[in-house]
């Protein structure tokens, strides 16, 4: 039996806080207390150090064809850059081609990650289209562990589902106790914005956050919520970008929907003056929605305070700008919409939240790593330290600096050529990484590649119905 005896640390939890040794046995937590007497195969000293729960990632897309390219990091770049950075189990999203199988979707994403990944990855499905007759397909989807979709108001000719499908993809995914994550934002109009702006010349890639008004953003939110309060589904706003939205989220709660949001390290500490960078440097954080005014940052921040946004993911989506951000050098419209991050999460935000003051270190632990085990069927297996859960521990160094730099290899392990945070210097860093109780990283370096799992996903439930 392979155990792992992490001694002398301060274990931390999204509602704990006290001093214990933690023992991991065949991957498994099954000792927690002071001063163990037990023979491990491994001990490491977490003397002055925090014992946390792997970080949970429910937002990224790795190997995903997108805008003529496919995003830069696959399953085995992806999942090693997670792991430097403290997370230890991804939610990633699997495509249904327009006019396929959703399964047949769900079997290309097991393809691309299986044997790949080192740490464990769940699926949701991203749906594209969902007629009457495939409407079977979801309760199939929930079986195996998939229990939660996306669905696209953005991206008209691609990714985007009209109203209609949405009706039909929400009361499926609420009859069978699955979760609808929503892109909410109005891209039929926003089109119309840009086109506007291509025909007046504009061609930089601030015209990408000139052509999305926020009020867009939330007008979506309204009506997702509008559609899953009709429908009866719980429903999940992901990359929660701006104010406006989160208005809805708000009020949506307030009259009882079951509706969550995540946002991301992205829109709680960047802003559009990113864009106004010289020549075409903006095109690093082209996504959607797009970084926002400043103030906006403060407000999230209080929303994460408030508890009215639950997580806080990446929606890591990498594109290099050497041969596919510059497929838009001569149109903000050609560039591939999205951002490297996977790997800064949890430093950003304990360094944004809990040094410098905005969170506690509780709330920490619930935004990366719990709330979103709870929110998509992993819970209690993982995003806790306790007694039966999986061995994901993070031993994180609370003392500890890094300035985040693509040329800084202890803080950009991801397959593409610029780093979203270049220059930021953290205060807070992981020092080991278990998933499973097998030491994956340690001291800066990857001690094990591949052996994550896929990880199916429980049915959330449905109270509504
Ligand atoms: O720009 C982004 N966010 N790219 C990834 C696709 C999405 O909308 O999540
Ligand atoms: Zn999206
Ligand atoms: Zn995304």
């Amino acid at each position: 039996m392979a155990s792992v005896l992490i001694q002398h640390g301060r274990v931390v939890t999204a509602v704990d806080d006290y001093f214990a040794d933690v023992l991991i046995e065949d991957g498994i937590i099954t000792q927690i207390g002071k001063n163990l007497v037990v023979q491990a195969d491994k001990t490491i000293d977490a003397t002055d150090k925090l014992v946390l729960p792997g970080g949970i990632d429910p937002h990224t897309h790795f190997d995903m064809p997108f805008g003529g390219t496919n995003s830069a990091d696959d399953f085995e770049s992806g999942t090693i850059a997670a792991a430097f950075g403290g997370t230890t189990t991804v939610i990633d999203f699997a495509i249904q081609q327009k006019g396929e199988s959703t399964l047949k979707g769900l079997d290309i994403w097991h393809d691309k990650a299986q044997g790949k990944a080192t740490i464990d990855y769940g699926f949701h499905m991203i749906v594209t289209d969902m007629q009457d007759d495939r409407l079977h397909e979801m309760d199939r989807l929930a079986t195996s562990g998939v229990t939660s979709y996306k669905l696209f108001m953005a991206y008209p000719g691609v990714l985007y589902v009209d109203d209609g499908t949405l009706y039909r993809t929400f009361r499926q995914a609420g009859e069978n106790g699955t979760r609808i994550c929503m892109h909410a934002e109005n891209g039929i109009v926003i089109d119309e914005i840009v086109k506007a702006a291509v025909k007046a010349g504009h061609k930089e890639p601030l015209w990408h956050a000139l052509s999305r008004p926020t009020r867009m953003e939330a007008e979506g939110v309204h009506r997702a919520i509008a559609i899953a309060e009709v429908a009866k589904v719980p429903l999940y706003i992901v990359h929660l970008s701006s104010s406006d939205a989160l208005e809805q989220v708000r009020l949506g709660r307030a009259r009882g929907v079951d509706v969550q949001a995540e946002t991301c390290p992205q829109y709680l500490l960047l802003d559009e003056n990113m864009y106004r960078k010289p020549g075409f440097e903006g095109a690093k954080w082209v996504m959607t929605p797009a970084l926002r005014e400043k103030w906006n940052n403060d407000v999230l921040w209080q929303g994460i305070r408030m508890l009215e946004l639950a997580t806080v993911a990446t929606d890591h989506c990498p594109f290099c700008m050497a041969g596919q951000k510059d497929l838009g050098v001569d149109s903000f419209t050609k560039i591939p919409n999205g951002a490297p991050g996977v790997e800064n999460r949890m430093a950003l935000m304990y360094h944004a939240g809990v040094v410098q003051g905005r969170i506690s270190l509780n709330r920490f632990v619930e935004i990366t790593s719990t709330q979103a085990a709870k929110t998509f069927g992993l819970f209690p297996k993982k995003g806790t330290i306790a007694v039966g859960s999986d061995g994901d521990v993070v031993v994180f160094d609370p003392k500890r600096t890094e300035t985040i730099s693509y040329d800084n290899k202890r803080t950009h392990n991801m397959r593409v050529d610029y780093s979203a945070w270049e220059g930021w210097e953290v205060q807070g860093y992981p020092d080991v990484v278990l998933s499973r109780g097998r030491v994956i990283v340690q001291g800066g370096s990857l001690m094990t590649r591949g052996g994550g799992q896929y990880i199916p996903r429980a049915r959330v439930g449905n109270l509504l119905r």
